[in-house]
């Protein structure tokens, strides 16, 4: 009897659910290709369930969710709702109550078209951001005090954990290995300014050490974004701190094409691992078709791999290859002159011609 994995879809606010309509085509039609089953279970929550019944994402329903082999999220935010109330209620929420402190990024060029950089190639462009997913500004120790007045303080603490920090580089060390191609890592941190970060520098250090296969590389954020544009091929697995990472993994987005490709996973290895495209919910083309469902589908491809089906995520990410190298899709925006579907259509096409790797 062929494997069935459960699968808890979110499809969020206002692009989202046309990209996960076309993930989850392309994840019916790889399945059956590859002779597994998917059982999806659909949750409405997001801005229209949350204008209807002011819920933002219950416990019970939390609890089911969590019990899913893996998670499809679409987007979530929406311009009608208080800035972050439904972004920290389910993405956040999903993220620290699951503890999945990976939150991991590959950036690939499939297409040298694809690259606002002049001469980079598609060789050129393969490397991947393991951020730290629950710690830093984003853990939500905040305040405001005498608010709206002129002696207004604000405060957002940074915290960093010895713990938190380890495990995320320990992940980062063994992912370089495991990759097996440039073997080395680079940690970006900005240690000279923001002084907690010595920790992240000690703690590399120490956990490098039992890593003597891995090369060794460390770099300021602030010149590693200047650098990432400069010169992308120095890379091969990077990690970083959770607002750094948030930031880098968007500038790294845009060299391999933008938004429109980017994907990613957000883990704790024995879990159910949350899959996202990297792009927000983009509100004011809701509902147009013409959003790009790759970087879903490439979601899609990363929770495969994560279930263990390697040769079916292989498929997808090579039918998404195929599709971008063959130029139909001049650009990865909503200006390709392709309507949501149709790309969807595009990459069903080419799964059935991908050979498994
Ligand atoms: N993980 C998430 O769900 C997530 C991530 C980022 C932002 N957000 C939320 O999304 C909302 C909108 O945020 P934003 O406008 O800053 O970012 P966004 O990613 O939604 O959109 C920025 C721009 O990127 C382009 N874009 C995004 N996705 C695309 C796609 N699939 N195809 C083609 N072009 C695409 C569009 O030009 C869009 O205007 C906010 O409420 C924000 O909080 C959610």
């Amino acid at each position: 009897m062929s494997k069935t994995h459960t699968v808890a879809v979110i499809a969020g606010d206002g692009i989202g659910p046309e990209v996960v309509r076309e993930g989850l085509r392309v994840l019916e039609r790889v399945a059956a290709i590859e002779g597994f089953a998917v059982k999806p279970t659909h949750y409405p929550f997001g801005a229209e369930h949350y204008l209807a019944t002011r819920e933002i994402f219950p416990d019970r329903a939390f609890e089911e969710v969590r019990r899913h082999d893996a998670i499809l999220l679409g987007a979530i935010g929406d311009p009608r709702i208080e800035v972050g109330l439904l972004e920290f209620g389910i993405i956040a929420k999903m993220r620290f109550e699951l503890d999945l402190y990976v939150n991991l990024r590959p950036v690939r060029l499939y297409a040298e078209h694809l690259c606002p950089l002049k001469d980079i190639l598609p060789r050129d462009v393969d490397f991947v951001v393991v951020r730290e997913n629950t710690e830093d500004a984003y853990a939500g120790m905040r305040g405001f005090f005498k608010k709206g007045t002129p002696d207004e303080v604000a405060t957002q603490e940074i915290i960093f954990t010895r713990k938190g920090v380890e495990r995320v580089i320990r992940y980062a060390f063994e992912l370089a290995r495991r990759r097996d191609k440039r073997k080395k890592l680079t940690l970006i941190d900005k240690a000279n300014a923001v002084r907690a970060m010595d920790l992240w520098t000690r703690t590399f250090a120490e956990v490098g050490a039992e890593y003597p296969d891995i090369a060794r590389d460390h770099q300021y954020i602030d010149a590693a974004c200047m650098y990432v544009v400069r010169n992308p091929r120095d890379y091969d697995t990077v990690v970083t701190s959770n607002m750094f990472g948030d930031i880098f993994t968007d500038l790294s987005a845009m060299i391999q094409g933008g938004l429109g490709v980017a994907a990613s996973g957000n883990i704790h290895p024995g879990r159910a691992g949350l899959f996202e495209p990297i792009h927000g919910s983009a509100p004011k083309y809701t509902g147009r078709n013409v959003a790009n469902p790759i970087a879903t589908v490439m979601a899609v491809s990363m929770m495969l791999d994560y279930l263990g089906e390697t040769s079916a995520s292989a498929r997808v990410e090579q039918a998404v290859e195929r599709l971008l190298v063959s130029k139909r899709l001049p650009s990865l925006g909503t200006d390709s002159g392709f309507g949501t579907t149709q790309i969807g259509d595009l990459v069903i096409e080419e799964l059935a011609a991908a050979p498994a790797r």
